[in-house]
């Protein structure tokens, strides 16, 4: 296994790796990655580490990449004020936590049904404030954007899969298209 500095992501590590090997249903499962990313969230080590990753557009930290249960780990540092484009994740699921700093979160409901090819229709279903320490569950085929406030923030993900190897939809608000070109961002394997 791989080493890691700082003792509470190696807690955060080994607690994820129980989680998923006891096999609980869906909702249970997610919920409870929720809590152990809440816990990696408060820890102040944790943060300080995180303050020395580069804020660089279109990347992801790679910081785990589970070889038994191929669950992924990373780590997305927002510019500030920078505002995500609306998307989904594809069929996976995603913990988001935010480490440092202060996010929004905007999701919204897709009132098509899809059968216009590269258009959608989308309404905002809700927003809401992500403090520091604020974990939400981003479930699949959910549109939805993150927009960092003011200053740099770092958010954690915990993804069901290593991104990359599938399309994700991304949303034009204004004009009502979208399009499943995009893969993820490029990951930045880093050392915690
Ligand atoms: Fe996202």
């Amino acid at each position: 296994m791989t080493e890691y500095t700082v003792p509470a992501f190696k807690t955060f590590i080994d607690d994820l790796r129980t989680q998923f090997a006891k096999d609980l249903p869906e909702t249970e499962h997610w919920e409870g990655v929720r809590g152990i990313l809440k816990t990696l969230c408060a820890d102040e080590q944790m943060r300080e580490k995180s303050k020395d990753w580069p804020a660089k557009r279109g990347v992801e930290l790679q910081l785990h990449h589970d070889s038994d249960h191929g669950f992924f780990v990373g780590g997305l540092i927002r510019q500030p004020n920078h505002r995500a484009n609306v998307h989904d994740h594809a069929h996976t699921w995603t913990i988001y936590g935010v480490l440092d700093g202060e996010e929004r979160t905007h999701v919204y409901k897709r009132l098509d049904d899809g059968s216009e090819d590269g258009k959608a229709t989308l309404e905002l279903l809700a927003q809401g404030d992500a403090p520091t320490g604020h974990v939400d569950i981003v479930p699949p085929w959910v549109p939805h954007s993150e927009w960092g406030m003011g200053e740099r923030s770092v958010a954690i993900t915990v993804r069901s899969q290593r991104p990359g190897g599938y399309a994700q939809n991304r949303f034009n608000l204004k004009t009502g298209e979208t399009d499943n070109n995009h893969r993820g961002l490029e990951l930045i394997p880093t050392p915690v």
